[in-house]
């Protein structure tokens, strides 16, 4: 059951608290008592934290997370609207990356931002498992193409463009994880239906993030697909029971640079 712990020095009785928790949980304090959570409705709680982080005078936290509460000093964090357009825009998705490994650290450091990224009643249902030797990702890049070959002159959507991904890849070229020296399945609960969108928005931080590291990334569509059917590959990357793939990533130190942002499609909106 949650409760909150709030420091009577601290407390402005400003009621914030009360007003953003996002369940209507929280008791505004009076003169009498603190803030508190109504015990009829404390299993409602969804330790969103957002009482925590409206406290304007760090008064308050929230009894349940063992990690430390990170106060925002003003302006931290604001980013000016067009170097947001820039940083997004100029996201690509890398292809050639050098050698180099990217230190475990630095992934975890990446990996970090993805904590804070939105999950349907603040579930919080993404795992990791990061393939980090180059070995074991062409390990799994080949049991991508074995799943492949079990699928053509099959009815899958895909079938008549396996034979040419097959080929490539029978004459040296990575065209499934693209040479790439790592790469990140965010795994999810099984019978969780909101869990897979929380995958994507997950997948999405560590992608939007990554460069800011100097990493690069790209979507690996074959090899999620791969991991979600195919018994072999699944073995390899050792999924705990009762878990299941959502979706993977390609990820190591770009080999080249980028100079524009590429054209594309106008935005479509309709407004109501
Ligand atoms: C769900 C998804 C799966 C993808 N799978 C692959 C893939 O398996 N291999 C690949 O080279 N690119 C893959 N991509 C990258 C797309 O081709 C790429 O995002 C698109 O061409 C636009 O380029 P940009 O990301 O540089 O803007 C995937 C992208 C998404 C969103």
């Amino acid at each position: 059951m949650t409760t909150i712990l709030v420091d009577q020095d601290l407390c402005t009785w400003c009621g914030i608290c009360s007003v953003v928790c996002s369940m209507g949980v929280i008791d505004p304090a009076d003169e009498n008592t603190l803030p508190k959570v109504q015990e009829a409705k404390a299993g409602i709680c969804i330790r969103c934290g957002h009482c925590e982080a409206h406290c304007p005078s760090q008064a308050l936290l929230v009894n349940d997370r063992p990690d430390e509460k990170v106060p925002l000093p003003a302006g931290a964090g604001t980013i000016a609207p067009g170097e947001m357009g820039f940083y997004l825009k100029k996201r690509r998705s890398v292809r050639h990356f050098t050698k180099d490994p990217v230190p475990k650290e630095k992934i975890l450091e990446v990996l970090e931002n993805t904590r804070y990224a939105a999950s349907g009643g603040n579930g919080q249902p993404v795992e990791w498992i990061v393939v980090h030797d180059p070995k074991n990702v062409q390990k799994i890049a080949g049991l991508t193409i074995e799943w492949m070959k079990t699928l053509v002159n099959s009815a899958h959507p895909m079938s008549g463009y396996l034979p040419v991904l097959i080929g490539a890849w029978e004459r040296g070229n990575d065209v499934i994880c693209r040479g790439a020296p790592h790469l990140l399945f965010a795994t999810i609960p099984e019978g969780n239906p909101i869990a897979v969108t929380d995958a994507i928005i997950a997948l999405t931080h560590f992608d939007v993030a990554a460069p800011a590291y100097g990493i690069g990334t790209c979507w690996a569509g074959f090899v999620a697909m791969a991991a979600s059917s195919y018994e072999p590959l699944q073995k390899e990357l050792g999924i705990p029971a009762g878990r299941k793939f959502a979706y993977a990533m390609m990820f190591g130190n770009p080999q080249y640079k980028i100079y524009g942002i590429p054209r594309r499609k106008m935005l479509a909106v309709s407004w109501l």
